[in-house]
């Protein structure tokens, strides 16, 4: 019989049927994978049985009995946990703190630390988790941070775990880490449903798969018996999935240059060192690095949201002091590493998120006036072309699934076919199909005459699509090299410091 059986659960928003009569069945002691396109509704079957929202019809049935789950702390009571994308940890509070806020064991009413800090490093030990407790958590790294939240949900005595896209803002070591996490928590017991939209990881990882589209179940598999290409077939309905592109077929014009670039990060502590490099007009530029080398504060850099010393040039203008819309004015797009923070406005809807980078320019304005006809079609446009699941030009953008909100970014970015982009992280989030529009789209770009310098922590894109690669470790660029040329394991030795320049 299974763990969790969850039945013709039925979740519609206005204009969406997110969940369609989905049936969910998972055994104990597993690690089931929920797959399916962007918008498929995998979030929100998940929210249900976390008790964020509740189904229109369906039943949900835990060790065979019939359950109500009508906000997440019965969900918890019931040891339902979810590790949400946005972690929900207070930056101030240690880890310890974390970890027991809210549940903290008392004792004549007052917080008992000995007992709590007891029964926390018994959980270490029983997971074997080493984490450091007193360290407050903005100080960690982002995989640390999700450990945290991983035993947060075991001091609340989950059994079952979701974890909805738990990779997509990690680094290929911090995933390796996770997996053995998981796997540990699956020797001891415990049931893991697992969103995700990296097939490499659901065959490394999942004993069986469910598969939906467009709210709808198409499928459940054994793991085993599936390659990759049919859970992808499964996902995207009978696509071809090409992972090979042509290289650059010549460069032409100096497009932006770094001078002996130097930057602090948020902490007032160098995080970018004398980088100085050219991306020419026909070329996509990689970088390569584990993350925190530098790699956010060079996007802030060249957007222009972060001082710096030293000379940027953007078709040959001297932008290292202008703003960043002078910036764009001459030709730079951005598709942002935050986007929830730094690429979209998140209470209003598509139409406004797709026009704010250019409102001010024609077609869309003239003479203190902005004309909703031209903005309109642009924004349908985006919709069309990227295809964005939304009812409309007028839906709000908190509403879309993750991967949608990625894809109004990255449409609003590269639809006009900017001279110079730079992609941080474009295809995070998206699902296997949308991904690869999104690569063929900064190909197809740089073939006719665009630069793209594409900032990414997945070394298959970057080799898959860069001309060349430069590696970023400790806010220097220490390598330059050619994907052909070059092999991956190289390119990960000298993006931890084992390899260097010289
Ligand atoms: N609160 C909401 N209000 C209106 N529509 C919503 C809401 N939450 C989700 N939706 C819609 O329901 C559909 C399913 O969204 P969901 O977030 O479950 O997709 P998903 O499978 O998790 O996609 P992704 O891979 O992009 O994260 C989408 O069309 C989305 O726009
Ligand atoms: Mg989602």
């Amino acid at each position: 019989m299974s763990y969790l059986l969850m039945q013709s659960i039925t979740k519609t928003f206005p204009g969406v049927i997110a969940n369609d009569e989905v049936d969910l069945s998972v055994e104990r002691g597993s690690i089931h994978a929920l797959l399916g396109e962007n918008g498929a509704g995998k979030s929100t079957l998940m929210r249900i049985l976390y008790g964020m929202y509740i189904p229109d019809h369906g039943r949900i049935l835990l060790n065979e009995q019939e359950i109500r789950i009508p906000n997440p702390r019965a969900a918890i009571r019931l040891g339902i946990g979810m590790v949400h994308q946005e972690f929900q940890l207070v930056p101030s509070l240690t880890v310890a703190e974390n970890i027991a806020l809210g549940y903290e064991p008392r004792r004549n009413g007052l917080v008992d630390r000995k007992t709590q800090r007891l029964q926390i490093e018994e959980i270490l030990a029983r997971f074997g988790f080493s984490l450091p407790l007193d360290k407050p958590i903005a100080e960690l790294p982002v995989g640390i941070q999700q450990q945290v939240e991983i035993i947060k949900l075991l001091f609340r005595k989950a059994e079952l775990l979701i974890l909805d896209e738990p990779t997509s803002v990690l680094t290929p070591q911090e995933v390796e880490s996770l997996f053995k996490v998981l796997q540990t928590l699956r020797e001891q017991g415990k049931t893991i449903i697992y969103i995700t939209h990296k097939l490499r990881e659901v065959k490394i990882l999942c004993e069986t798969a469910t598969i939906l589209r467009r709210g709808k179940v198409v499928g459940r598999v054994k793991v085993a018996d599936a390659s990759e290409k049919e859970l992808a077939n499964l996902m995207v309905g009978e696509q071809v999935i090409d992972q090979v592109f042509p290289r650059s077929q010549g460069v032409g014009q100096e497009r932006l240059t770094l001078k002996e670039v130097s930057a602090l990060d948020d902490r007032g502590v160098p995080a970018l060192k004398n980088v100085s490099f050219s991306l020419r007009a026909g070329e996509i530029v990689g970088i390569a690095g584990v993350q925190g080398s530098g790699q956010s504060e060079l996007v802030e850099a060249i957007s222009g949201l972060r001082p710096v010393k030293g000379e940027i040039w953007l078709n040959g203008r001297r932008i290292t002091r202008a703003s960043p819309r002078r910036r764009r004015e001459i030709g730079l797009a951005v598709i942002p590493e935050k986007r929830k923070e730094q690429g979209l406005n998140l209470s209003t809807h598509i139409l406004e998120n797709v026009v704010s980078t250019r409102y001010y320019k024609p077609p869309f304005s003239g003479w203190l006036t902005l004309f909703t006809r031209p903005a309109e079609r642009f924004a349908a446009r985006v919709i069309a072309e990227y295809n964005v699941a939304a009812p409309g030009v007028k839906s709000m953008v908190k509403n879309l699934s993750g991967g949608n909100q990625q894809k109004v970014i990255a449409g609003r970015e590269m639809i006009d076919q900017p001279e110079v982009l730079i992609a941080a992280y474009p295809t995070r989030g998206l699902d296997v199909g949308a991904a690869q529009f999104v690569r063929e789209a900064m190909v197809k770009r740089r073939d006719q005459g665009g630069a793209i310098l594409l900032i990414s922590a997945d070394l298959d894109e970057l080799f898959a699509v860069s001309d060349r690669l430069l590696i970023l470790y400790e806010g220097r660029i220490v390598a330059e090299k050619r994907p052909d040329e070059t092999a991956f394991e190289e390119v990960g030795l000298y993006m931890t410091g084992h390899l260097h320049a010289g």
